[in-house]
């Protein structure tokens, strides 16, 4: 694939050309498709000026923050520290229902970690970082920031995705964002080449938000995060043990803040709602609800009713984007 060769060819140059040889590099990695090959670019590219860092902001999905730790360890010899922040996001988010005012508040935790994960690096190595790596797509930027020239102002934004449109002024690093051309496809070409392990290249996508934005209101609320986490989990398993993981652009499980009546064993219940989601697309630009069989969703709603105390209900989401978007908020 020499388009892609040449497109590596000259990232890691550019990189070479932007921080200097005395320069030190931040990355926020989420497991993700994305920021993983941009790490391991800027790594191929600097080596270990590259200090990366995970953080677990209690948004993340079932033993996501172990399994994650696990894998940048053993297939990417990637240096990351784990940053527990789960208090830190969780207290900010409390009381909070805007989806906007969400990302903005989520946005700013995670620009505030940074910039203490930068003081420790600079007390370990006696200089500042002086860039952030971000794993941005071309999609993201052209949902988030409307281009010049186009006649929209920013209410056109469709959502302020915090990897581009949340990010404050005021901010020390500089932004470094060699995929930000590119689309979901040619970074996982260009993973591939860069010998990135399939667990990571396949994934599907995750926002920056995590749940944050698949518990509608306030995410603090009961335990709708763990209550999430586990109808998730069964959800995704099962895509995947009926081999259509990869036949899906993003399957994910979003908590209603409603509850509806049910009747479990001989009692009246009245609980909570979850929705499945499962999208099929190109770019996430345009997305197709996607076609499960009876069967395959009869056992998903089941397994959930009988294994996730909590929930009495589970309803499939049908619509496309346009007119929905895939994520709830
Ligand atoms: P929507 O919901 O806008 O999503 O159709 C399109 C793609 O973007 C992801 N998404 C986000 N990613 N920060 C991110 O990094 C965000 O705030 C965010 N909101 C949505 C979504 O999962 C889908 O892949």
């Amino acid at each position: 694939n020499w388009k892609m060769e040449n497109l590596l060819d000259e990232e890691i140059n550019i990189i070479k050309e932007t921080v200097g040889p005395d320069d030190h590099v931040i990355c926020a990695l989420s497991g993700g498709v994305d920021s993983t090959v941009a790490a391991t670019l800027v790594h191929k590219a600097i080596g270990d000026r590259l200090h990366c860092v995970f953080v677990d902001n209690g948004l993340l999905r079932y033993k996501e923050r172990e399994r994650v730790m696990e894998t940048f360890e053993r297939d990417l010899h990637l240096p990351v520290t784990c940053v527990d922040a789960v208090d830190q996001f969780l207290s900010k988010l409390k009381g909070v229902t805007d989806p906007e005012v969400k990302r903005k508040i989520i946005g700013k935790e995670f620009i505030s970690i940074f910039d203490s994960f930068g003081h420790d690096l600079e007390l370990k190595i006696g200089k500042k970082p002086s860039y952030l790596v971000q794993g941005t797509l071309y999609p993201d930027v052209i949902e988030s920031c409307p281009p010049p020239g186009s006649g929209k102002t920013h209410s056109h934004t469709i959502k302020s995705h915090h990897n581009v449109g949340g990010l404050p002024k005021d901010m020390k690093l500089k932004l470094i964002e060699p995929l930000k051309l590119l689309f979901k496809d040619e970074v996982r070409q260009l993973g591939k080449i860069l010998n990135v392990p399939n667990a990571f290249l396949k994934r599907h996508p995750f926002p920056g938000p995590g749940l944050a934005v698949r518990v509608l209101g306030d995410v603090t609320e009961g335990n709708a995060l763990e209550v999430l986490r586990q109808v998730d989990e069964i959800f995704i398993q099962s895509i995947k043990d009926a081999g259509l993981y990869d036949s899906i652009w993003q399957a994910f499980a979003v908590f209603l803040p409603i509850k509806s009546v049910g009747v479990q064993g001989d009692q009246r219940t009245h609980s909570h709602v979850v929705a499945l989601r499962a999208v099929t697309s190109q770019d996430g630009m345009t997305a197709d609800w996607f076609n499960f069989e009876h069967q395959f969703l009869d056992n998903v709603s089941r397994k959930i009713c009988n294994s996730v105390r909590g929930v009495n209900r589970v309803v499939q989401d049908i619509t496309s984007k346009p007119p929905s978007t895939i994520e709830w908020e």
